[in-house]
């Protein structure tokens, strides 16, 4: 397989339009451009320019561009989109998770390590572990990310993270209400207050979405409604970690109050998987934490045959699922949530679009951002049919080539 790029003549513009053939079989997620959910085309081109796809087609009718790539008769998909991500922390839980696979239980009571962690971090080591991660998930593919709050806990360190969140992506979400903070162990109602008002305050500038852990441990259908529609009254809007550890009302709300998504979705029952299905609420699944935390997956099948619009996404954090990786995500719903390989990965990425209502990104059609990711594979099932492998030939963001 070989690849090339012509160089770029003097006098071309500074960002010159790109050409990329010999595509053995691309994956747009538009269903005008190609065969099946996945939009599915085979010997196909694109051009992108100027940071943006702008054409899209059999390689035999492409036009021009200043530069070409010869994609080698491998496959190219949308760039991942990974819609639920807690990556501001410090520390990390390596004695934890040691304890679980030796048969100790998973608690939402384990995050209050990592904000001891977070609190004592400097800005600049938060923002430099927040760029490794936002780098390491890059190289496998992840164009898109979301990025939570909520190993803070106070005002100050709250609002610090999303600070630094917003320096790496506009996916900024407020989880203040991601446990209550050890201060307030004998008033949650108390850290309730703080997460609705002055905490609210110092966040939301730097927030596009409020999201809360509505589960015993954490917080309940009262107390998650309260911090929804006072974010939402505040201009942000809802996602929800929901029903992940057991049956719960966080389902329900989030449907209830518009939510994007319904983040786990591992507890559900019948009336929470008709409501998903009837609503525009994404069920987002985190295969990662079940794995990481031994627990029984999510049925995605389930979801999909109610027609619930389904994600998949890493819910990369410290505690319970240690990993950035959307090809080990889609290998696992594959194989373990009965899912087919053309199911997860556009969970993986108009999926995780769909979740974070962004038109943009997670399909390779003209006005989409350029985001594409070139695997050593001729075919995307490569992604569940390789598990571990990895498999990153080239990715673009933005048009950028990063790698
Ligand atoms: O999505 N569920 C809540 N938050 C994380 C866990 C965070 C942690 O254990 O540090 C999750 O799994
Ligand atoms: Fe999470």
């Amino acid at each position: 397989m070989s690849t090339h790029s012509t160089t770029v003549a003097p006098g071309s513009p500074a960002a010159p339009s790109t050409l990329i053939t010999g595509i053995g079989s691309l994956v747009t997620n538009d269903t005008a451009h190609g065969t099946g959910p996945l939009g599915l085309l085979t010997d196909a081109a694109v051009v992108i320019d100027a940071g943006t796809v702008v054409w899209v087609g059999p390689a035999g009718a492409a036009p021009a561009a200043d530069e070409r790539f010869d994609a080698g008769g491998r496959a190219l998909l949308p760039g991942f989109v990974d819609s639920h991500a807690h990556l501001v922390f410090a520390g990390d839980r390596t004695a934890e998770f040691n304890a679980r696979m030796s048969g100790q239980a998973y608690s939402a009571g384990g995050i209050r390590t990592t904000v001891a962690a977070t609190r004592a971090a400097t800005d600049a080591e938060l923002d430099a572990n927040l760029a490794r991660f936002v780098r390491e998930a890059l190289h496998q593919g992840t164009t898109t990310v979301e990025c939570k709050s909520g190993y803070g806990l106070t005002v100050e360190d709250e609002a610090r993270a999303l600070r630094i969140a917003a320096g790496h992506t506009p996916e900024t979400t407020y989880l203040g209400a991601h446990v209550v903070a050890p201060e307030f162990a004998d008033d949650p109602a108390g850290y309730v207050d703080l997460v609705t008002g002055e905490m609210l305050d110092a966040c939301a500038p730097y927030a596009r979405w409020v999201d809360v852990f509505c589960e015993n441990g954490a917080f309940d259908g009262d107390q998650a409604r309260a911090v929804l529609t006072a974010g939402v009254a505040r201009g942000l809007t809802p996602r929800v970690h929901a029903n992940q550890l057991s049956y719960g009302p966080g389902v329900q709300l989030a449907v209830e109050l518009g939510a994007a998504s319904a983040d786990h979705c591992t507890h559900l029952t019948d009336e929470d998987v008709a409501a998903l299905a009837g609503s525009a609420t994404v069920a987002t699944l985190l295969p990662g934490a079940e794995f990481s935390t031994r627990a029984a997956y999510p049925d995605a099948r389930r979801l999909l045959a109610a027609g619930a619009t389904v994600a998949l996404s890493t819910d990369c954090n410290p505690g319970s699922s240690f990993t950035s990786s959307m090809a080990f995500c889609i290998a696992v719903a594959v194989r373990e949530m009965g899912m087919t390989p053309d199911e997860a990965v556009h969970a993986a990425t108009a999926g995780g679009a769909r979740a974070l209502r962004r038109p943009d990104v997670g399909l390779i059609a003209p006005g989409a951002r350029a985001d594409l990711l070139l695997l050593d594979a001729p075919s995307h099932v490569h992604l569940a049919y390789r598990p571990g492998v990895p498999l990153t030939a080239a990715v673009w963001r933005a048009g950028v080539r990063e790698l």
